[in-house]
This record gives C-alpha cells, sequence and structure tokens, in this order.
C-alpha cells in the first residue's frame, strides 16, 4: 500500500486488479495527489494479471472429459513453454495458452466452422469474462484458421505451430504403438491410421 493512499480493490471482468495500487482518496497535497493519479491512471490500463495453472487446468477439467483432449492441452502446454524457453519469453504464459487453448473444444466443437461462435470463440469470450489477458485469447483465436485472425505475436505464431505438431505426435504416441521398430510399417498402427485421424482435429 502507498502511504496516504486508499485503495479500492476495483476488479476487471471479475479479477481484482491492483487493488493496493488504486487510490480513492488521498491524504496528501492536491498536486502530489494528481500527480499519483495520474500515474495510477497508467495502471488502469495495464492487462489483468496472468490466471494460474491451477486455475486453467480447473478450467480444463471442468469443461472437457476426454482424456485424449486433456492430453492434447497438456502437450501443447509443454510445447509452448519449451518455445518460450527457447525464444527468451515467458514460459509460464506461453504455457497457460497452450494449456486453455481447446478446453472449450469439447463443449462446442463448431462443426461448421464458424469464426465468431462455439470453439474457439466461445472460450475466448468465457475466458475474457474470467478476465484473461488478451494476447493469450488473441492467440487462441489465430490458432484456429477460420476464425481470421492474424497472428501477430510469436505466442500466437508458436501456438498455431504446436498445436498442428502436438496434434500428430499425440496421435501416433508410441505407447499405443505395438512394440515392435516404427520402421516395420505393417506392424504398425501408423500404417493404418488415415491421414484423417491423424491429423488436426482440436
Ligand atoms: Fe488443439
Ligand atoms: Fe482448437
Amino acid at each position: 500500500m502507498v502511504a496516504g493512499i486508499t485503495g479500492l480493490g476495483s476488479q476487471v471482468a471479475g479479477r481484482p486488479v491492483t487493488r493496493e495500487l488504486r487510490p480513492a482518496t488521498c491524504d496528501l497535497r492536491p498536486v502530489t495527489c494528481d500527480l499519483i493519479k495520474s500515474v495510477f491512471g497508467i495502471f488502469d490500463i495495464m492487462p489483468p494479471t496472468l490466471p494460474t495453472r491451477a486455475e486453467a487446468l480447473d478450467l480444463v477439467h471442468e469443461y472437457t472429459a476426454s482424456e485424449s483432449l486433456r492430453k492434447h492441452m497438456l502437450a501443447v502446454e509443454a510445447g509452448m513453454r519449451a518455445y518460450a524457453e527457447k525464444y527468451g519469453e515467458d514460459p509460464g504464459r506461453w504455457g497457460l495458452a497452450g494449456l486453455i487453448h481447446d478446453f472449450d473444444y469439447e463443449r462446442y466443437p463448431n462443426a461448421e466452422r464458424s469464426p465468431t461462435e462455439e470453439h474457439p470463440s466461445s472460450g475466448v469470450k468465457i475466458l475474457r469474462e474470467k478476465g484473461w489477458p488478451e494476447d493469450i485469447l488473441q492467440a487462441i483465436l489465430g490458432h484456429a484458421a477460420y476464425c481470421n485472425v492474424p497472428r501477430e505475436t510469436k505466442m500466437a505464431q508458436a501456438l498455431f505451430a504446436v498445436d498442428e505438431l502436438t496434434g500428430l505426435i499425440t496421435a501416433t504416441d508410441p505407447a499405443s504403438l505395438p512394440r515392435k521398430p516404427f520402421w516395420q510399417k505393417h506392424d504398425s498402427k501408423l500404417q493404418s491410421s488415415s491421414i484423417s485421424t491423424i491429423s488436426k482435429s482440436a
């Protein structure tokens, strides 16, 4: 708490934001108060705080019963964290984008490929109401090409790529393959898998 300032504890989309930083009353000289308030005005337009991984995982479990879809999101999270570290970005932030990007897919599958309804738009609306930061939301929208949202950040570009690659990896999970070398294709599920089963579905 800054001396002389009483926090309002205001909220952005249900999430407390800079609770202790927003001045309601000020006991300092007026000019000092004005200066402080103008500075705190900057905080009003700052992005909301980042959700925790536990919050994201709760949402995944609440909306998604499919074990394979949960695994896909966890795999994308791992991939995003790895790429964040590679590019010197925030693994926690990128990981959250990966973990949450398909949480609404099971409930809103979007067979019509609507750019504004169902997955991922419905999920993004839910996340926005919960105060998730806009850069993650834009990345989530960007991972579905039919949303026509440009992937303007490295995080958005990585999510699009990792989502595709991870879909292939999990669809051909070695743990589910017969215990023979992969080059013995006659015994491999890879051979019997059609392109549609290993292409991106979420
Ligand atoms: Fe996905
Ligand atoms: Fe998706």
